[in-house]
């Protein structure tokens, strides 16, 4: 079942320690724009947008995914935004430019990322314990 014909997830973690993150990257202006340009489409029927957590590509900022298709979008800027709803969002055409297009460089990119965040998480948790 789906409700709308388009369901955007926009991440806007933020991380500590100056990690890299989308909320770091401008997440939040590319957000409001992106709801901007929705109602400016007249495309709030048709398109929700929730906000989520690091879907693992934080130094490829901002990022978001649009579902049915799954179109994963990294390096969102506001200017981007006009384009994915005009050009996916209202015609159904994702935008290749912005697009991650392989999924096998996507996933080992994101377990290594994942990878990273585990080795400093227990990095931080041995440092804690030292002190
Ligand atoms: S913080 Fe957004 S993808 Fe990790």
């Amino acid at each position: 079942m789906e409700p709308f014909k388009y369901h955007v997830f926009v991440c806007t973690q933020e991380k500590p320690d100056g990690a890299p993150c989308c909320a770091a990257r401008g997440a939040a202006p590319v957000l409001d724009a992106l709801r901007a340009e929705i109602r400016n489409a007249d495309l709030d029927d048709d398109v929700q947008v929730t906000t989520c957590g690091s879907i693992g590509l934080c130094e490829r900022g901002p990022n978001m995914i649009v579902y049915p298709e799954g179109v994963w979008y990294s390096g969102v800027t506001i200017e981007d935004v006009r384009q994915i709803v005009s050009d996916h969002l209202g015609s159904g055409k994702p935008v290749a430019r912005l697009a991650n297009t392989n999924a096998g460089a996507l996933k080992a990119e994101i377990s290594e990322n994942r990878r990273k965040a585990i080795a400093a998480m227990r990095a931080r948790a041995a440092s804690q314990t030292e002190s």
